[in-house]
């Protein structure tokens, strides 16, 4: 039987670390949880800072605990945010997720889910670059 994503629990673990979020100049609270191959969850929450710009989401914030943490090989990951739509990672994010070939990505407010494979989050992410195939 091939493997099923347990996005219950991944969606769960994201809503609860979205509590820890630093967001004091967005008032925007964001949390995410990965999953990785081994079925460790790791999590994130943004951390805002005052240049703006040195803000980290809540995505990468999970894929680097994940990373650190020896775990780079993931079935997917969840985004949380309370939001009227479901939450859209950024570019940036998209790209990390690329990296480490995230291959499903789920969306979600407090009442809707949105499932994407990383394909069409970011398509043609890798092809072209240090003469990758597509
Ligand atoms: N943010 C995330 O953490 N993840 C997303 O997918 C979208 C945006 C954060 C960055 C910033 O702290 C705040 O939300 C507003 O953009």
């Amino acid at each position: 039987m091939s493997w099923a994503m347990d996005w219950n629990s991944l969606v769960e673990a994201a809503w609860k670390v979205r509590q820890n979020a630093y967001a004091p100049y967005s008032n925007f609270q964001v949390g995410a949880a990965v999953v990785a191959t081994d079925g460790r969850i790791f999590v994130g929450c943004n951390v805002e800072n005052l240049s703006y710009g040195l803000t980290t989401c809540a995505e990468r914030v999970a894929i680097g605990a994940a990373v650190a943490a020896g775990a780079r090989e993931f079935h997917g990951l969840a985004v949380v945010a309370d939001t009227a739509l479901p939450i859209s990672p950024c570019g940036a994010c998209r790209q990390v997720l690329a990296e480490f070939q995230v291959p499903r990505v789920m969306l979600a407010n407090w009442s809707e889910r949105l499932e994407f494979s990383l394909e069409e989050l970011l398509p043609r992410a890798t092809a072209g670059i240090l003469d990758r195939p597509g």
